[in-house]
């Protein structure tokens, strides 16, 4: 196979952050229909005011529909949320991020006090607004210990029943899934559906971290942490399965490298190679029937969007990620692509 056509795909999860990042990195999303576009800024996207904002500075460069992804925060009120959904519409998602799992979250609300927010839960239930969820709990509610990094999936999946079975008509997306645990509670109930990242299909945990659980390669660390083997092929089988619950949300999530070497920022910056990469594992895996409904279809239809109507072209070439990309290290660098996007 030398050349694919592709139903214009859509991105249902990424960071394009602002200012000189964003001018960086956002024309690499011209190639989608629409991008969910996550508010975690150091100033959280969380009202209504900074989403028209957000939306209106990625709009004047972006070649795509901006969906914001608006912060539900310890700000967050019902009133509040009613004026992003009337002057946004479907062009807000409400993306939940618990207090201090990952970057920008110091402003989320905690695990434990979401039921103090049961009302804006009901008004996106009512109003059919998305809701994505950051699904890691970093530490145990009764002894107050701090979870390992790799167990923090699992160990948010009884909140995550919790919020299934009390709002059993919410559009519940769980995002960036990385454990077979968390598959197989997506397919155990109907109000969840799960994106997947390439980070997941690609890294694994030995690859980032020592025996001792200390980083070893800080461009590897993203959140959630890749997983083993055994989480890492329930994911990959969960995305080439054709199983409209699982679909494409990139998580492109662009530190400078200076941030990630010394901060050791969590973030893949996956947005040069994402699709070129899918497509090479659909295809290796022979399951190439499988990669377009994945990136362009079950999303869309997921969330109540017609499906894009423009196609896009991929070819069967070689190419080298380069080491460095606009001072950002990007995902896969250096290694050996083998399909290219071509206008
Ligand atoms: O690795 C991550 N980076 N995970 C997140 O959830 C946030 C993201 C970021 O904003 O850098
Ligand atoms: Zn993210």
């Amino acid at each position: 196979m030398e050349e694919i056509l592709l139903r214009q795909p859509d991105d249902w999860h990424a960071h394009l952050r602002i200012g000189n990042l964003m001018e960086n990195v956002i024309n690499l999303f011209d190639v989608y229909g629409r991008v969910v576009c996550m508010g975690n800024l150091a100033d959280p996207v969380d009202t209504a005011k900074k989403a028209l904002a957000y939306r209106k500075q990625i709009s004047a460069m972006g070649n795509f529909l901006p969906i914001i992804g608006v912060m539900l925060t310890k700000n967050s009120t019902v009133e509040e949320w009613e004026k992003i959904i009337k002057l946004l519409g479907k062009s807000a998602f409400m993306k939940y991020m618990p207090e201090g799992i990952t970057t920008n979250s110091e402003f989320g609300i905690p695990w434990t006090e979401l039921e103090n927010f049961s009302r804006i839960f009901e008004l996106a239930q009512d109003k059919k607004i998305p809701v994505l969820i950051h699904a890691e709990n970093n530490r145990n509610f009764l002894s107050s210990k701090e979870i390992a990094e790799i167990d923090r999936e699992k160990e948010a999946v009884v909140f995550i029943e919790e919020l299934a079975l009390a709002f059993p008509d919410l559009i519940i997306n769980i995002e960036h899934v990385s454990t077979r645990t968390m598959v197989g509670l997506i397919k155990n109930y109907k109000n969840l559906s799960g994106s997947i990242s390439p980070n997941h299909l690609f890294h694994c945990y030995k690859s980032v971290f020592d025996d001792h659980g200390e980083i070893i390669n800080v461009h590897k660390y993203f959140k959630p942490v890749a997983k083993n083997e055994n989480d890492r092929e329930a994911v990959i089988a969960a995305a080439l399965s054709g199983n409209p619950k699982f679909f494409f949300g990139s998580d492109s999530a662009p530190h400078l490298k200076i941030d990630k070497e010394v901060f050791k920022r969590a973030g893949a910056f996956n947005a040069l190679t994402n699709l070129a990469y899918l497509c090479e594992a659909f295809v290796e895996r022979g399951a190439i029937d499988k990669f377009e409904p994945f990136v362009s279809e079950y999303g869309a239809r997921r969330y109540g969007f017609h499906l894009n109507t423009e196609v896009i072209r991929l070819k069967r070439q070689n190419w080298e990620v380069p080491t460095v990309y606009r001072g950002i290290v990007p995902d896969l660098a250096g290694r050996e692509m083998r399909w290219r996007i071509v206008e």
